[in-house]
């Protein structure tokens, strides 16, 4: 069983997808808190459903980022979280956060990282004519989205994908990743090395491959 802090400042889909695993039994995992920097979002109407204890921390209320990062830290060890989940949290975590989970924050992006790191990825992954995209769970280290990568699914684009419809069928994958990867993390099978994290005792993806668009004519 592992304790988890969840920083929100959205919807938090990934959220409930977590607690509804959790509820499911699929992931061993308590959430203790969850923090929104945000005071009216929708997260929070999710974690009071749940009975969920959550806390708003405004960031705009702190002089530096370290700061708030510090208050986070604070809240965050005092209700003994040991995992601490970015789930469309909107601020970037400083070395504050990260020197006291050091390797114990994740983070989930809405891209095959290294391609698309940052915002706005899906228009950019339409504009970019890419014919694959996904999703990558990560752990968080000082950069952008370059932490050392846990898990990626992929899906595939169409041409006449909107950013919209693209997000929406990259969404549902990040809502089975992200509790995949928690999962893991409980049952103690991630084992960093350097940039790589193996996932012990699960065997990996078979051989396969997967062509977009189809090769027809090696089927014609
Ligand atoms: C998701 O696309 C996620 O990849 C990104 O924030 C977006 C919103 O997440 N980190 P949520 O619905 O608030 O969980």
């Amino acid at each position: 069983m592992v304790n988890l802090g969840v920083l929100v400042s959205g919807s938090g889909s990934n959220l409930q997808a977590i607690i509804d695993n959790i509820e499911a039994g699929r992931v061993d995992a308590r959430i203790k808190i969850i923090i929104s920097n945000l005071a009216d979002v929708y997260a929070l109407e999710r974690a009071k459903k749940h009975g969920l204890p959550f806390m708003v921390v405004r960031h705009k209320e702190y002089k530096t980022r370290e700061d708030f990062d510090q208050k986070l830290v604070e809240i965050l060890k005092a209700h003994e979280v040991e995992l601490v989940i970015l789930a469309g949290f909107m601020r970037i975590v400083t070395p504050v956060l990260l020197r006291a989970f050091p390797m114990r924050v994740m983070n989930i992006h809405p891209a095959l990282l290294p391609a698309f790191p940052g915002t706005h990825v899906w228009q950019a992954e339409v504009d970019y004519g890419v014919k694959f995209a996904g999703c990558t769970v990560h752990f968080v280290d000082e950069g952008t989205d370059t932490g050392p990568i846990i898990i990626q699914a992929v899906v595939p684009v169409y041409d006449d994908d909107t950013a919209e419809a693209l997000s929406a069928r990259i969404l549902r994958q990040e809502h089975k990743v992200y509790s995949q990867a928690i999962q893991l993390y409980a049952e103690g099978r991630l084992e960093v090395q350097g940039r790589r994290v193996l996932a012990k005792g699960i065997p990996m993806f078979p051989d396969s491959f997967m062509i977009n668009p189809p090769a027809g004519i090696f089927e014609r």
